[in-house]
């Protein structure tokens, strides 16, 4: 016996890539570099030694779902000048709470925001395609139906919430967006937003914003959806804005997160985790708010991650499709074949990369996968590995 709406799932992309791979050889005398996954190797920031160490008493504790007077309020203080919210438009005991990692908590909102019925129908849940996984697992294990809406390059890689046939807006429960994107590193105006936020609001569904990319950007900060509900001017209603320290700050593994928005969502999230949710320990808060609190690491991340770039630039010059995303880690190269090409270059080159059809659905009039063409390449590595990867994958490509 057991939840039959699994089988509604795919394989996880990472377990995909290894089928695809397996009994494939990386090229002899060639060191494995990996890029497929989205895991931050630059260093960790010093102050996370320490302070972990001197709030180590708290591990003899159950941390409190709700968090710390002192992590909540950091978050509030980090949006409140990050986004230049009005002071006080965020009541750090009201529209925050702690999560560990925002994984988890993107794929809780579900369960937080699917009623079993919605004008009269089945719930559904919007998403854009491509689509980081957790969203179309979210929607699916909680029985609502996933409307999938092309955000390709013909849309700007953006998907239009607008244009959703009416029916299927009417059911709509809720909705994910991504900016900066995972894949495409696409980024979100504020008249984007603001229109999606008008559009959750005049249907009743719940935004659900994942921003956990906004700081790694090019050059002016990514807009994010608080700062659009403040110039809207009417409250946080029908939104919730996850976002993490694990790209900002390189800490994949310490597991510290927020979610922030609307006050009676965040209290109802606050009882269902109270419930089943995982929360953040003690010593992590204590942490993590001092991470929230320092900017310095995050500019030298920014600059790493520019360089890299500037070098992806010059070895992939226009070739693959390549175009610098405006925010984000990932290179979103269209390669024709993306599973061919994965074992291609996983072979010659010793690189491992994520086909894009496993970050997307087959959808729409032609029943198309809109990441079949594509590969994704994580610049996760220090810049010297990243050139080495980048200059053997795209030799590997333009062999053939
Ligand atoms: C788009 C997106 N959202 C959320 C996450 C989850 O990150 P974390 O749980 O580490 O906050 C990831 C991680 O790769 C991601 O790519």
């Amino acid at each position: 016996m057991y939840n039959y709406r699994l089988d509604g799932l795919p394989d996880y992309p990472f377990q995909r890539l290894a089928g695809l791979l397996a009994g494939i050889e990386p090229a002899r005398g060639l060191e494995p570099i990996i890029m497929s996954i989205g895991e931050p190797q630059h260093s960790a920031p010093a102050l996370l030694k320490e302070t972990l160490t001197a709030h180590s008493d708290g591990w003899r504790k159950y941390p409190p779902t709700a968090g710390t007077n002192e992590y909540r309020g950091a978050v509030a203080a980090w949006c409140t000048s990050r986004f230049g919210l009005p002071n006080g438009f965020l009541d750090p005991d009201v529209n925050v709470l702690p999560l560990a990692g925002t994984r988890e908590g993107l794929f809780m909102a579900a369960q937080l925001c699917i009623p079993p019925h919605k004008s009269g129908g089945v719930p559904t849940v919007l998403v854009p395609n491509p689509f980081y996984q957790v969203y179309i697992g979210a929607a699916v294990m909680n029985g609502a139906e996933p409307i999938l809406v092309p955000a390709t390059e013909s849309t700007g890689f953006f998907p239009d919430y607008d244009g959703v046939p009416k029916p299927s807006l009417a059911r709509a429960a809720m909705a994910y967006i991504c900016t900066p994107a995972n894949p495409q590193g696409t980024v979100a105006d504020l008249v984007q937003l603001k229109t999606i936020i008008r559009l959750a609001r005049e249907h009743d569904f719940v935004l659900v914003s994942d921003e956990c990319y906004s700081e790694i950007y090019e050059t002016s900060p990514p807009a994010g959806a608080l700062q659009a509900c403040a110039e809207i001017g009417e409250g946080l209603a029908n939104v919730l804005v996850f976002n993490s320290l694990s790209k900002r700050s390189n800490v994949p593994g310490l597991r510290a997160g927020f979610v922030a928005g609307d006050a009676d969502l965040i209290e109802r999230f606050s009882k269902l985790r109270a419930h089943g949710g995982a929360a953040q320990p003690l010593p992590v808060m204590a942490a993590a708010a001092e991470l929230w609190a320092d900017e310095a690491h995050v500019d030298e991340n920014r600059r790493l991650y520019r360089l890299k770039a500037n070098d992806a630039e010059s070895i992939l010059r226009k070739r693959f499709g390549f175009y610098r995303p405006k925010g984000g880690f990932f290179l979103w190269l269209n390669v024709g074949d993306g599973e061919k090409s994965a074992q291609k270059i996983w072979k010659n080159a010793a690189v491992k990369v994520l086909p894009g059809a496993y970050l997307a659905h087959e959808a729409g009039p032609r029943n198309e996968n809109p990441g079949a063409a594509y590969i994704r390449v994580a610049l996760v590595h220090d810049r010297k590995r990243t050139s080495i990867a980048l200059t053997r994958l795209a030799e590997t490509l333009s062999a053939s």
